[in-house]
């Protein structure tokens, strides 16, 4: 929860001196500036991702800076939008800020008074981005198992999951241990119209040989010893929905050839019956390795490898996402906070850096595991130096974001005795930022040195 980086300003003016003083005033105060000379080509880069403010003259030909605010007003109301003018219309000015726009600053103007504007404006962006990422995470909790993730890759992974969700498409998910393998496969069932089917899932690795041919197929009473009464199998109950064949790297050769069959014809046979009853399956398989390599495939067929492999998902390791491990985090420790009655402690800046410098070899599970280890204070060497909860899920979220971000600037003062410089450094904020939030937070620095 921390605004290290440089928020993006979009600046719009006409007169290009202008355009580029601005510009360059905007960029020493630490923003990041995208200029242009006509407002369809900033609206042209602008969409609801868009984490910054915009900047705009009102006076242009073709879309002047009052139609420009009622465009992004349209796309995304939470845009701040600050207009600059070179006639102190207040008429204007009071009938702009009344339908939302930001701040109306009136030329010439001091390089200070629009800095400041700006800032209050990506500050605010900044939190309603922020707030929307967790509602996000929120809703898609309340869903069922929740696919959470921002960064591009999981992005584009739920993208491909909808688009093949509904289809019947078999699919093969790959992906390394408490990656997220069954999360995906209960998310392609339960986006598609299978979802009032059942979602049965079997693990190829830990079914014993001797019964999963039972356990699939299903059974005749007596059609061996111990087969008492008569049983469906697990393909047949998942018929109309889904089948997960989880481990499917570890299914027993005999069960991949009959496995084959079924994925081929649509049917089983029953243990001691001669009859074929059809079967609607769609099929989702899950394997740790690459099955599409000899060597690591193993005793799987390769006939199999390639019947199932229609369409392959591969999820990348939380490694290779490492941008999601703070929202994963928060999230984890929220649901462990409310299962375990406790509040969520002041997350010190020491649990930030594990989250960015550890390479989760346990992915998604084991940062599940380290933030519920952290709500009950079993994380060695992660506790807050301040053991009053500050922050709890009962509080509105910007609230709460607020005092995540109060107590991880005080931790790292702390950690730091008071020295501006290197808490900076730790926060990797702009010195301006930094002073700005004290000030909002009401913290005292020298109660931090020594
Ligand atoms: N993107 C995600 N968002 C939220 N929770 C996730 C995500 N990915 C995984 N999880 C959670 O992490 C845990 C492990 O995920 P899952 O069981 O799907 O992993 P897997 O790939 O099947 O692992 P394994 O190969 O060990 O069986 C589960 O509790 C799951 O809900
Ligand atoms: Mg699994």
């Amino acid at each position: 929860m921390t605004s290290d980086e440089a928020a993006p300003v979009i600046l719009i003016d006409d007169d290009s001196d202008l355009l580029k003083a601005t510009a360059q005033t905007l960029e020493l105060a630490g923003f990041a500036v995208s200029g242009f000379s006509v407002a369809s080509d900033a609206l042209a880069a602008l969409d609801v991702r868009f984490a910054g403010v915009v900047v705009s003259d009102i006076r242009m030909p073709e879309i002047d800076g009052l139609q420009l605010f009622d465009r992004i007003l349209r796309l995304d109301a939470d845009i701040p939008v600050i207009l600059v003018t070179g006639h102190g219309d207040i008429a204007m000015a009071v009938k702009a800020m009344k339908d939302g726009v930001y701040d109306f600053i009136t030329k010439p103007f001091a390089a200070d008074r629009l800095v400041q504007s700006v800032r209050r404006a990506a500050e605010k962006r900044r939190l309603v981005m922020e707030n929307r990422a967790l509602r996000e995470a929120t809703e898609q909790a309340q869903e069922g198992l929740p696919l959470i993730g921002q960064t591009p890759a999981m992005e584009r992974l739920r993208r491909t999951l909808r688009q093949i969700a509904d289809t019947d498409v078999d699919v093969l998910v790959t992906g390394e241990t408490g990656s997220g393998k069954e999360v995906v496969a209960s998310l392609l069932h339960r986006w598609s119209r299978r979802a009032k089917g059942n979602f049965v899932a079997l693990n190829c690795g830990t079914l014993p040989e001797t019964v999963i041919e039972s356990e699939l197929f299903g059974h005749e009473a007596g059609a061996f010893t111990g087969a008492q009464k008569k049983r469906i199998g697990r393909i047949e109950h998942a018929s109309g929905g889904t089948l997960f064949l989880d481990e499917i790297e570890s299914m027993p050769p005999s069960t991949q050839v009959q496995m084959l069959r079924v994925l081929e014809m649509r049917e089983v046979t029953p243990l001691g019956t001669n009859e074929l009853r059809p079967v609607d399956l769609r099929v989702v398989a899950a394997a740790k390795v690459d099955l599409g390599d000899p060597r690591q495939r193993g005793a799987f067929r390769e006939d199999l490898y390639y019947r199932l492999n229609v369409v392959t998902i591969s999820i990348p390791p939380l490694r290779e996402r490492r941008d999601d491990a703070a929202l994963l985090f928060f999230y984890f420790a929220e649901r462990a906070a409310a299962r375990f009655h406790r509040p969520v402690p002041a997350v010190p800046a020491a649990v930030h850096r594990h989250l960015q410098d550890h390479d989760w070899p346990g992915n998604v599970r084991e940062l599940a595991h380290f933030a519920e280890r952290f709500v009950l204070g079993l994380e060695e060497g992660t506790q807050a130096p301040d053991p009053v909860p500050t922050a709890d899920a009962a509080m509105p979220l910007p609230e709460r974001l607020e005092r995540y971000e109060a107590d991880i600037i005080r931790e790292t003062l702390g950690r730091n005795d008071g020295d501006v410089r290197r808490t900076i450094e730790a926060l990797g904020i702009p010195r301006k930022t930094f002073y700005d939030k004290l000030q909002r937070h009401g913290i005292v620095r020298s109660d931090f040195s020594r």
